[in-house]
């Protein structure tokens, strides 16, 4: 039994965002060692030069890639309250206060979301050839090198405000494996049903709606996504054909 006083995070929540994290975070370490190994400006460590390790990242970056929209749709919908609210701004001058802290959480929250965002498409703007040709002066590359900064720095904040709210038990309730009865996955293939079918009886103009009724950011970041898919497809059959 858990101590009802103890951070507790929704099963789904841990799922999504756990994957999300930890292909992430298998990324940035990757990409590091792929900046290593054909670039260097801005400074080296002495790691050995591996070249497969592109291909390794690309794999992680996709990974994530999979994954994230998934994260979105969580985060926009059932975790609504940790993200920016409406009224979030007017909060911001309560200086010291536990709401600014839980209002600058909120807003790295949403944040690390489009910093994940940017990463995911500028990756998918990259060229494997690249690297390996030495041409390192393409703007998606600099655009993806730039991503990789922001994206450290955003987790570190993300760290440093979960940190600042709850301490290691907030910090530690998003990776443990122990799930409330309420929660239990037995439970989904039902309620998946149950939704799929209330979808299915609405009409395309309502589909459509429903869709339309999606929070802003949340249109902004799935359609960025959708585009980056596409672009990367388009320039395939290009070079293909
Ligand atoms: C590496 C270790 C990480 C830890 C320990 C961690 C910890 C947490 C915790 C404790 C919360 C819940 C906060 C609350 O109850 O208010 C949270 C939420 C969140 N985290 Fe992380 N996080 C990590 C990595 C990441 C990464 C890499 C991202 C990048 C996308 C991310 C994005 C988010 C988002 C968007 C939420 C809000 C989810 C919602 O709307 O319900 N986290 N994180
Ligand atoms: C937060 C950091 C990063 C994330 C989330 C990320 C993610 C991605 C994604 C999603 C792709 C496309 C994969 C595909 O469609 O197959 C990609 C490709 C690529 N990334 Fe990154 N990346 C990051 C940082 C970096 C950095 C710093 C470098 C610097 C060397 C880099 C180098 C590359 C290269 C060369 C490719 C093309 C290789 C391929 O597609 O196999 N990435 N990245």
């Amino acid at each position: 039994m858990m101590k009802p006083s103890q951070p507790y995070q929704p099963l789904l929540l841990r799922i999504l965002h756990g994957f999300t994290g930890i292909c992430l975070i298998l990324a940035i370490l990757t990409a590091f060692w792929t900046y290593n190994t054909y670039d260097g400006r801005w400074g080296q460590v002495p790691l050995p030069e591996y070249k497969e390790i592109e291909g390794i990242h690309g794999t992680f970056g996709l990974y994530t890639l999979l994954i994230f929209p998934a994260f979105v749709h969580y985060a926009f919908q059932r975790g609504q309250r940790r993200l920016v609210q409406p009224d979030s701004f007017t909060k911001l001058v309560q200086v010291g206060q536990p709401i600014w802290w839980y209002t600058l959480n909120r807003f790295t929250n949403t944040l690390a979301l489009l910093a994940l965002t940017f990463a995911l498409f500028s990756g998918k703007m990259m060229d494997e050839t690249w690297l390996p040709k030495g041409d390192l002066d393409h703007i998606w590359y600099y655009g993806h090198l730039i991503s990789w900064v922001v994206m450290v720095a955003v987790i570190a904040l993300h760290l440093l405000m979960n940190a600042r709210i709850g301490g290691t038990p907030l910090l530690l309730s998003m990776w443990n494996p122990k799930f409330r009865a309420k929660d239990t996955p037995q439970l989904w293939p039902k309620n998946v049903l149950i939704g799929w079918q209330k979808t299915r009886r609405r009409s395309w103009l309502k589909k459509f709606y429903a869709l339309a009724e999606l929070p802003q950011l949340e249109l902004a970041i799935l359609g960025t996504l959708f585009l980056a898919w596409a672009i990367s497809l388009l320039k395939e059959f290009a070079l293909a054909g």
